[in-house]
Parts: structure tokens; C-alpha cells; sequence
């Protein structure tokens, strides 16, 4: 397991610099993510708020960041964290503390999570800005104006303007998010090696007659085996005709001879999780038909990694995915007519209609702008990673295509870093073609 990169406090403290800097003088606030209600007094798997996690790898609820520059290359940070309580500490676990959370998390101060709203006024009073998302918390925002309007009495002969300008920091975060600095690649890389393992004991592992949660059932114990402690985003584990929907979440069939087994599942590790698809025949070998199907989507899929390149339009990937899916629905006698007209057309979206990219990182679905604010597509920068994902979905009652493909799903999804030069495959290892996946089912 690579080192966590989640208690590095100087990695922190940089990435602090490098925000505070790009949003200019002013007074960040940065919630961590809310606790949730699963029922009665049982709360959700608890997990830090990607942007929180990202600036300060504190991973205890009920915290908020509060930073601001000081100076050239300099800046103040402040957690208010959950404080030691030895009665909660016997029933919900060990805290950090206010002690622990300076201590180890190389800030500048720390309060109790209690304090904020009698420290906040001094802070807010010396700033001219203040950088807070609205809207996620609206008891927090009603707080913060009842702030800004105290002071705006108390201040009302001074100048405008008496309370701050809000802005919103987000933005500006994600677009750090956007580009992976070198600990995040670590964790991307790791998150990458851990899944491939996964979705290889799948491979191992699943025969006809056993539930499609038994085979998530064996994915995740590898997941968890190789240290990953909770999985990205649900594990969608979906068996024949299943696999065209395209978030399949029962994972409750019980497979049959001759399915086919689409795993879309990521392991997450020091916040960053994977992203990958493999579709594999339950029995072992690909039919005909389904091989003639698996051959056109990983075509589609390698030309959409070649067009990962530093400068490329961020949807690249796309147009390359479609030009050579609709040439394949051709072959699959799907569609008929020149192939340049029916991209124009649009008609390969009964079979595929979803996107073929997104930024990953912390998020499955990460942040980070697909677009400048005039329109123009994100270009792509070394450092930033996005998934290839195409895939084509025949519905058991498409008549519209021959019969012996309907009923049949397949997705193919890889992590591609973009480096100067060729793609970097993250997630390379997983076994791709017919030949490697046949044998990786035969555990070999
Ligand atoms: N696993 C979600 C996606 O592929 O976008
Ligand atoms: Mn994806
Ligand atoms: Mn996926």
C-alpha cells in the first residue's frame, strides 16, 4: 500500500498557499460534508467533504476550515474539529481534539467546532472578502448574514462596504482539483492498482448460478483486502440484459449460462477512488455474437485513449468513441449508410447514449469546468485524468437490431492520466481483450 498522503500536514499547507493565492485576499470558510440519517438513530458511512479532505486530510465530521493569506507565500489556518469527549469517544470512536487537529494537521490554530460563531466576528471583521459556498447549509448561511448584519450596524457610519463581499471559492478549487498534483497521482495509481485486483477476482470468481451480489460480495472483500475502505461509488454489477441499465444498482439476479457480467466498480484510497468497467462472459467464453460486440466497443475504446493527448479538446475521446461505434453498428448490421452522415445524425444513440468521458479524482464524477465560460471545450493539460467509457446497449426487445444481439450489454471503462507524450492507462493492468479476459476468468 503507498504511503497516505491524508496526514502530510506540509502537503496540506501547500495546497492552502496555492488556493488563498488564486482567490486573493479575503476569509475562506470550508465546511466538511454534513453527517446523514440512514433511519431512527443509524447514520450513513461517514465521509469527509472532497474539497475539506483535499486542503486540510482532517477526516472527523462537524469541522470547517477557516484560512486567509497573510502575506507573500504565507497564510493563517484555523479547524474548529469536534473536541475530545471521553462519554461520545466510548460510543462513536477516538477524536482528534482541538490539541490533536494543531498537532498533526499543521495548522496555525484550532477551536472546538462550539466556538465558531463567538471567534468568527473577529476574523470577519478584518476582511473585505469572504469566500463561502451558499446553500449547501442554510442554517450556516442564515448565521453568516446574521453576522454581516451585526456588523453592518455596528459599522454604519464607516465607509462602505460595513459587511463583506461574499464570493464563491468553489470554483476556484476545483479548478486546483482539476490538474492532480503529484500526491493525488499517487493515490489515483493506487486507487487504480486496487480495483484492477478486484475486478480480476471477479473474473475468478463468478460461475453460472450464483447472485450477482456474491460476485460484489468477492470484488469488494479484494477491494478491502488490499486497503481501500469504502468503494468510490456503488458497485453496479449487472448480468445480461441487465447491463443496459445504465446504473444498475439491484445487483439481485442470479446469473444464467451464457450471460454476460458487466462491473462498473472503483476502490477509493486516501480519497481518490478508480473508475472502471469490465464486461466478461459468466461461463467463461464470449458467444459469437458477443465477442463481435466486445471487439467493436474496445476498438471504439482504444481510439478514444489515443485521442487523450495534451491540447486535445477534453470530448475527444467522445468523437473518436462515436466515429468508430457507428462504423462497428454498421458492421453489426445495425445501421446502414455512410458512416460520416450517421455520426452527423446522431444514430448510434439508441445503443449509446451516454457520454464517453468524465474527470475523476476524489469524486467519481469530479469537479473541474468541461467548459470555458464562452463555451469552448476544456483543453486537455498534463496532470488532469479523465475515464473512456463506451459502451453499447441492445435491450432484450429491440427489434430494431438483428436478434442475436439483443438482450446484450457491454462497457468498457478505463482511467487515462494525460502525460506529455502517450496517455497514461491507470488502470492498464485490467484485463481487456477476449483472450485476456477468457483467461482471467479461467483464474489464470
Ligand atoms: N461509475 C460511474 C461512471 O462510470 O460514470
Ligand atoms: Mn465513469
Ligand atoms: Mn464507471
Amino acid at each position: 500500500m503507498s504511503r497516505d498522503a491524508s496526514f502530510d500536514p506540509a502537503l496540506h499547507r501547500s495546497r492552502r498557499q496555492r488556493i488563498l493565492d488564486a482567490l486573493g485576499d479575503g476569509l475562506l470558510l470550508l465546511p466538511t460534508a454534513a453527517e446523514s440519517v440512514r433511519n431512527g438513530d443509524v447514520l450513513h458511512e461517514y465521509r469527509p467533504g472532497s474539497d475539506f479532505h483535499f486542503l486540510t486530510g482532517f477526516p472527523e465530521p462537524e469541522a470547517l476550515l477557516l484560512a486567509f493569506r497573510t502575506g507573500k507565500a504565507r497564510h493563517h489556518s484555523v479547524l474548529f474539529v469536534r473536541p475530545r469527549d471521553v462519554e461520545r469517544e466510548i460510543w462513536d470512536g477516538r477524536r482528534h481534539g482541538v490539541v490533536g487537529a494543531r498537532r498533526r494537521f499543521g495548522v496555525d490554530e484550532a477551536f472546538a467546532f462550539g466556538e465558531l460563531w463567538r471567534e468568527l466576528p473577529r476574523f470577519l471583521a478584518a476582511h473585505r472578502r469572504v469566500f463561502h459556498r451558499l446553500g449547501v447549509d442554510p442554517a450556516f448561511d442564515r448565521r453568516l448574514f446574521d453576522l454581516f448584519g451585526a456588523q453592518a450596524r455596528r459599522d454604519r457610519r464607516r465607509a462602505p462596504p460595513a459587511h463583506p463581499v461574499l464570493e464563491d471559492p468553489l470554483p476556484t478549487i476545483a479548478a486546483a482539483r482539476l490538474v492532480k498534483d503529484a500526491a493525488e497521482i499517487t493515490s489515483l495509481r493506487a486507487a487504480a492498482e486496487i480495483t484492477v485486483a478486484g475486478h480480476r477476482a471477479a473474473m475468478a470468481a463468478a460461475r453460472t448460478g450464483m447472485h450477482e451480489f456474491e460476485v460484489q460480495a468477492v470484488l469488494e472483500a479484494e477491494f478491502r483486502r488490499r486497503g481501500s475502505p469504502r468503494n468510490g461509488y456503488p458497485s453496479i454489477v449487472a448480468s445480461g440484459a441487465n447491463a443496459c441499465v445504465l446504473h444498475y444498482h439491484d445487483n439481485d439476479r442470479r446469473m444464467r449460462a451464457g450471460d454476460l457480467l458487466l462491473i462498473d466498480a472503483g476502490a477509493e484510497i486516501h480519497g481518490s477512488t478508480a473508475d472502471v468497467t469490465r464486461t466478461f462472459p459468466v461461463s467463461g467464453r464470449f458467444t459469437a455474437a458477443q465477442a463481435a460486440v466486445y471487439r467493436v466497443v474496445l476498438r471504439a475504446q482504444l481510439a478514444g485513449i489515443a485521442a487523450c493527448r495534451v491540447g486535445a479538446a477534453w470530448d475527444a475521446a467522445h468523437k473518436a468513441c462515436v466515429r468508430s461505434l457507428t462504423r462497428g453498428l454498421v458492421e453489426l448490421r445495425v445501421l446502414r449508410g455512410g458512416v460520416g452522415h450517421l455520426v452527423r445524425a446522431s444514430r448510434y444513440k439508441p445503443w449509446y447514449m451516454h457520454g464517453t468521458s468524465h474527470w475523476l479524482g476524489r469524486d467519481v464524477h469530479d469537479v473541474g469546468a468541461y467548459q470555458s465560460e464562452a463555451g469552448a471545450p476544456q483543453r486537455l493539460r498534463a496532470g488532469m485524468v479523465l475515464t473512456v467509457e463506451p459502451g453499447l446497449y441492445f435491450a432484450r426487445n429491440d427489434r430494431r437490431v438483428p436478434r442475436a444481439l439483443r438482450g446484450i450489454g457491454i462497457r468498457i471503462e478505463d482511467d487515462v492520466l494525460v502525460a506529455r507524450g502517450k496517455p497514461q492507462v491507470l488502470t492498464a493492468s485490467a484485463p481487456k481483450t477476449i483472450a485476456e479476459i477468457e483467461s482471467a476468468c479461467a483464474g489464470v
